[in-house]
């Protein structure tokens, strides 16, 4: 089973910190999914109603991404973390999903929080990975929950 691990992770660097984790227990290799366009803290501040990230939510923009998986064909599993951004995953993943041809992946899906679960996640994603089977999905907010989401990929 060849795994690839993809994130996206833009405040603080909570994902990023679980991603690596999930690429270490899984002998995977990451992918951070980064937007072209960086995002800067005032880009970020969604109490402010103009702010790019409420922009993007509202317009449903895509967020171009920087780079690409060359060997995308190649892996059997692939995870796709996020933090929830408005309940969900933020555009940029979209976006990111939309490039690949996802038929036959088993897709985990991974996500922090500042105290939202996981909700529609994957019924709003899956229409971007079409063909996929979404195996898991988690929340993660402590090493018991990530232990639990990784046994729970290895039983299938
Ligand atoms: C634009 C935006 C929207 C957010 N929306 C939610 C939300 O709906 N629910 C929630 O619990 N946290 C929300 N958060 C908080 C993040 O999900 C949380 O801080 C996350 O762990 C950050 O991960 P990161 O450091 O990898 O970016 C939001 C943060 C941002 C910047």
């Amino acid at each position: 089973m060849k795994t690839l691990v993809t994130y996206f992770s833009a405040e603080a660097g909570v994902t990023k910190s679980v991603a690596e984790k999930i690429a270490k227990e899984t002998q995977g290799t990451s992918f951070e999914i980064k937007p072209q366009k960086p995002y800067t803290e005032a880009d970020l501040k969604w109490v402010n109603p103009f702010a790019r990230c409420n922009r993007e939510k509202l317009g449903r923009k895509d967020v171009p991404v920087e780079g690409k998986i060359e060997d995308f064909k190649s892996y059997d599993v692939v995870y796709i973390g996020f933090p929830i951004w408005y309940g969900i995953a933020p555009n940029v993943v979209n976006t990111f999903c939309k490039d690949y041809n996802w038929f036959g992946k088993k897709v985990v899906l991974f996500a922090t929080s500042g105290g939202s679960d996981i909700g529609q996640s994957a019924e709003k994603l899956a229409p971007y990975i079409e063909g996929a089977d979404i195996i898991a999905d988690k929340l993660i907010r402590s090493n018991d929950d990530l232990d639990e989401l990784l046994e729970s990929v290895y039983v299938c």
